[in-house]
């Protein structure tokens, strides 16, 4: 299958009622553990890459790393995805590279760091709602703000220290036409996201219900779902790590979401942590070691799992040959004559 977009895999996930996982990719080793995890479960896919990972990998290596995928697996759905846009520059260059989807954040200035008004936000997603959809690519934008970094993106702090308000939500659906809306609900990027299992005064599951309430029909996404299970954490420290204790988003809170709009899930660390205490672990058992395969097939094989596990917890799985391809051309006559629909259905309060 070509590469797809988004909007159709989250379309189709909404008429499943699954959740779909976009996963973060960095280098071959990771499209590969995703795409053998779709493969096994037979799963539609996101594969995303942050401002960090273009400029880690180069842009021509990871688009025609996509590509290699879409060849290899030609019976999974996959859609490449930009990761936190911080500009009109970043998501233009992404959509002319070949993106079949990008996040305008612009929830945050440029910089990545400073919070920005509602209308500043607006404004400059707007703009990319434009420029993308006439070229037949899916957008993503973000109202209210994460906490934590990750790489180099974000505002710090809390996760609770801008939630989403539903009101500006629908505001800003209304007058972006977003494909995709993420919200903040006190969650992070990164490991470090709550210091017990969260409970709803951390994980605000029910404010994500009233968005989803008001906007029932607008495909909701989370940011920062790694779960940072415990066992991960501890293979870590086995071997070496010194991993400070951590709860991240239960699976379970997860699949709630998914019961209420959420459509597109976010994960990376979970992966990150996957691949390096795989990593430790063959240096600590045999430092004798030097071929890079020695720990990266181990390492490779590690993040499969999780994807896998991930695939199947948030319904996906099963669900690859559900449906046919739509173009990008096609996509972008799509919204030229509105047979896509990018006014959200806005319900009372
Ligand atoms: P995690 O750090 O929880 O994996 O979140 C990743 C993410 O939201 C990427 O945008």
């Amino acid at each position: 299958m070509p590469l797809v977009t988004t909007r159709q895999l989250l379309d189709e996930a909404a008429k499943g009622g699954y959740g779909v996982g976009a996963f973060n990719v960095n280098d071959m080793e990771q499209i590969q553990a995703i795409m053998e995890a779709a493969k096994e479960t037979n799963s539609p896919v996101i594969i995303q890459a942050s401002r960090g990972a273009r400029k880690f990998a180069q842009d021509n290596y990871l688009y025609h790393l996509m590509l290699a995928a879409a060849e290899l697996y030609p019976e999974i759905p996959l859609a490449m995805h930009l990761d936190h846009g911080n500009s009109f520059e970043t998501c233009e260059s992404a959509i002319k590279l070949g993106f079949t989807s990008v996040m305008m954040d612009g929830s945050l200035k440029p910089d990545g760091k400073t919070p920005a008004t509602f209308e500043e936000n607006v404004e400059i997603t707007k703009k990319v709602v434009d420029y993308a959809h006439e070229r037949g690519i899916s957008v993503e934008g973000e109202i209210g703000v994460l906490g934590g970094i990750e790489d180099g993106h974000g505002a710090g702090g809390s996760g609770l220290d801008h939630v989403t308000d539903p009101d500006q939500a629908v505001e800003f659906a209304e007058r972006t036409g977003v494909d995709s809306l993420a919200i903040a609900i006190g969650t992070s990027h990164g490991a470090y996201k709550f210091t017990k299992k969260p409970d709803g005064s951390v994980l605000k599951m029910d404010l994500l219900i009233a968005i989803h309430k008001r906007l029932p029909n607008t495909h909701l996404v989370m940011h920062g779902s790694s779960s940072v299970p415990k066992d991960l954490q501890d293979i870590i420290n086995q071997y070496g790590g010194k991993l400070k204790e951590t709860w991240g988003v239960p699976v379970e809170e997860i699949q709630i979401g998914i019961k209420n709009g959420v459509r597109k899930i976010n994960v990376d660390t979970d992966n990150r942590l996957a691949i390096t205490g795989a990593i430790r672990k063959v240096f600590a058992e045999t430092p004798e070691k030097f071929d890079p395969r020695d720990y990266l097939t181990p390492a490779r094989a590690a993040m499969q799992k999780v994807v896998a596990q991930r695939m199947t917890q948030f319904g996906q799985a099963g669900h690859a040959g559900d449906y046919k391809a739509i173009s990008i051309a096609d996509m972008a006559k799509g919204y030229a004559s509105g047979s896509l629909v990018t006014k959200p259905l806005v319900t009372a309060k």
